[in-house]
């Protein structure tokens, strides 16, 4: 397999864009990451995205976007992974051009959550749990990490202020991030006062909804002069039971544990050499089970590096550089291409007041539904 750079990146804001359609916000960040690559013109298009025949009424694409952009007669599909599709549409184009069997590949998250009124879009997300035993029973997203967040705060004794770090730093770094939906700091009082979604979730322990694109061009390692040339040193998929309830531990992302495993023995690392980790804060309890499922702490241990400081910019492991999640917003299956695109600006040192001095190795961690589709990628600079 060919190693693989990434040469141009884009992004827009994630934002309610009301005045724009699905083929204007996944055509703004495509023309960007084209235009940062210096191309015309590519092989294949990737299209990760969830909610668009719900949302928009919109299915097909690969042939949509690829139409909008001008790419009319190459390989163009979408990978749907529920809010981990961006993640596994990098995945795709990363093993058509490493196979040699494409030389270039645009890949573009894209997501419109606001067109539609909340309970259509909760209805429209709970589709990627599994039908027979959860949606059916009316629990959503929200409910479903609300009884695994009271479920670990019972086994290890946190209390629910503990979580508050991961939303702070959050906000803190998406106020230094023009794409990001939240410009708001928050205190540990904001955190605790919030209005309840689902107890023991608030709003502060939730990611919002939101329209948005964030989009890649790769190409072999070899064809690329600019420097620092950013490579993918890992690329890694694992699979979970789709209904939390099936597992035998909850409280444990096996796929997070599989697929991050599976990414260091590729890049030839540990969780040590991690300086960067974009994980998956959809809500503050999947931030904990991801560090802990990841290597970077022990069980039960995740909001301990929240409240140690270790996660912030000048931290052991900055989390969240541009606001996550929880305040750079989850366009659902958009938010695996943002992260990649974030550890890229973060690499190139592109990154102003929240930028990790000496990053060389950044980690992302994209999730499909609880835990079910997990995606990991490591990424690396090469000056
Ligand atoms: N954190 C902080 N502020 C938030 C927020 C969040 N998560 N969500 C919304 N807000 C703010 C908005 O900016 C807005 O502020 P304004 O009045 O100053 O403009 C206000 O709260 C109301 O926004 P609105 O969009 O009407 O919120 P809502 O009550 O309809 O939705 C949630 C809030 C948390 C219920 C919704 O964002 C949600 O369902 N999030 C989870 C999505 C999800 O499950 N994703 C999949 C994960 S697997």
């Amino acid at each position: 397999m060919r190693k693989i750079a990434i040469l141009g990146i884009g992004q827009t804001k994630v934002d309610e864009h009301w005045d724009k359609s699905l083929r204007e916000v996944g055509g703004e960040a495509a023309f960007l990451a084209m235009r940062d690559a210096g191309m015309e013109n590519v092989d294949a298009l990737y299209v990760g995205n969830m909610l668009s025949p719900t949302i928009s009424g919109q299915n097909q694409l690969g042939a949509f976007l690829g139409d909008w952009i001008g790419l009319w007669k190459q390989e163009s599909v979408k990978v749907e992974a529920a809010c981990g599709s961006g993640a596994a549409a990098f995945r795709s184009a990363l093993m058509a051009v490493a196979s040699g069997d494409v030389e270039s590949a645009l890949v573009v998250g894209v997501e419109k959550m606001t067109d539609k009124a909340g309970r259509d879009v909760t209805a429209a997300l709970a589709a990627a749990a599994d039908a027979d035993y959860e949606a059916e029973q009316g629990v959503s997203f929200v409910g479903i990490n609300a009884l695994v967040m009271r479920r670990y705060m019972h086994e290890f004794g946190w209390r629910h202020e503990d979580f508050a770090p991961f939303s702070i730093n959050a906000h803190d770094n998406a106020m230094h991030n023009p794409y990001a939906r939240l410009h708001e700091k928050i205190t540990a009082e904001k955190f605790e006062r919030s209005a309840m979604v689902a107890a023991p979730i608030n709003l502060m322990d939730a990611s919002p909804v939101g329209d948005g694109a964030a989009a890649v061009v790769i190409v072999p390692a070899e064809r690329v002069r600019r420097k620092p040339r950013i490579v993918v040193a890992a690329s890694a998929a694992a699979t979970d039971t789709i209904a939390v309830h099936s597992r035998k531990d909850p409280l444990f992302l096996q796929a997070a544990y599989l697929s991050s495993k599976q990414a260091y023995e590729m890049a030839g690392i540990t969780p040590k050499d991690v300086d960067i980790f974009e994980l998956h804060d959809a809500f503050s309890i999947m931030a904990a089970l991801s560090l802990e499922a990841s290597g970077f702490a022990e069980r039960g241990q995740g909001a301990r590096l929240g409240l140690d400081g270790e996660i912030t910019p000048k931290g052991r492991l900055p989390v969240c550089t541009r606001g996550g999640l929880k305040a750079r917003g989850h366009p659902v299956g958009a938010t695996g291409m943002y992260q990649i695109v974030e550890v890229t600006q973060q690499l190139r040192g592109e990154c102003g007041e929240t930028q990790v001095d000496g990053a060389k190795t950044g980690m992302t961690q994209n999730i499909g539904g609880s835990g079910a589709s997990i995606l990991t990628h490591l990424l690396q600079k090469e000056d």
